[in-house]
């Protein structure tokens, strides 16, 4: 597949997608959500990648589902056209992890795209926000579901209502992302991190993160069982073995992935 709307490429074992539509600031238009499926997908199946990172530019991770191309859709449109879901729910379907790396804004389906990753490393320079209130609409990639899931009702209820942005640092105090980092070292923190968990178990790391992704989609006590379901399945594999082994031995692991 060639791709118009994004860039892609590889550091060791990372998989990086850049979103390139710059003169839009990235608006997320179906052509784009089409081709970042397609490049997450073929990296997830990729033996040699352990990790992706999506990013964007300087000034915008995305500015949001584009809002030239909706402006015009009917309900008919978006309801038989399966709007938002077709492409962009494919995202939830890759295991192996995905971070997003933001600069700038991250608004609207921007900010739920950041957040459909596993988790986010922000520049300074972010600013994240769900104003599709001003449009006349509502959050309609997760954001009304995943918001308040990481920040909190209050947070949510007053970004989505006001439509105001949350600097990095409210955002990292807030629990939205992970760490804020110096613009010029956005990529390579990120980098670093993506290819730290590229180096462990494959099989670990999407134990890791299905059972993480557990504590959102279920109850306490499904979710403890499904983690401890997982961490007894990992010792029928060979890094756990290897794993253990390394540090007994008081030497480096070496994963073969088995
Ligand atoms: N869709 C389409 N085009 C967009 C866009 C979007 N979401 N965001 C920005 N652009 C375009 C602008 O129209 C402009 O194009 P032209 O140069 O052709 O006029 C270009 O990108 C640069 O934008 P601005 O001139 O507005 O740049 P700015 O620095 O003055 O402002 C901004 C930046 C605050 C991000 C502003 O562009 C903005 O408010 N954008 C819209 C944000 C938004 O409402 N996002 C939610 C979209 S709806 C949604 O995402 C639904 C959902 O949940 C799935």
């Amino acid at each position: 597949m060639t791709y118009e709307n994004i860039l892609v490429s590889t550091e060791g074992a990372v998989g990086i997608v850049t979103l390139n539509r710059p003169k839009q600031l990235n608006a997320l238009n179906d052509a784009l959500m089409d081709e970042l499926g397609a490049a997450l997908k073929a990296f997830d199946a990729d033996g040699n990648i352990g990790c992706m990172i999506i990013t964007g530019s300087e000034k915008a991770f995305a500015a949001g589902a584009d809002i030239g191309a909706m402006a015009t859709y009917t309900f008919s449109d978006v309801y038989k056209g399966d709007y938002i879901t077709r492409n962009w729910e494919l995202i939830r379907t890759i295991r192996k992890p995905v971070i997003a790396a933001v600069s700038g804004f991250a608004l609207g389906g921007g900010c739920e795209l950041a957040m459909m990753c596993d988790f986010i490393i922000a520049s300074e320079n972010a600013k994240f926000g769900q104003p599709e209130i001003k449009l006349g609409v509502i959050p309609g990639a997760g954001g009304t579901q995943r918001l308040p899931r990481a920040v909190g009702k209050a947070k949510a209820m007053d970004m989505a209502l006001t439509g105001r942005m949350m600097d990095a640092t409210e955002a990292e105090r807030a629990g939205l992302v992970s760490r804020i980092v110096p613009l010029e070292k956005l990529m390579e923190e990120s980098l670093a991190a993506a290819l730290m968990i590229a180096g462990y178990s494959q099989i670990a790391v999407m134990a890791a993160k299905e059972s993480i992704n557990r504590a959102y989609e279920g109850t306490l006590s499904d979710g403890v069982m499904f983690e401890r379901r997982m961490f007894h399945a990992l010792f029928a594999t060979q890094d756990q073995k290897e794993g253990m082994a390394a540090f007994v031995e008081k030497r480096k692991a070496n994963f073969s992935h088995q």
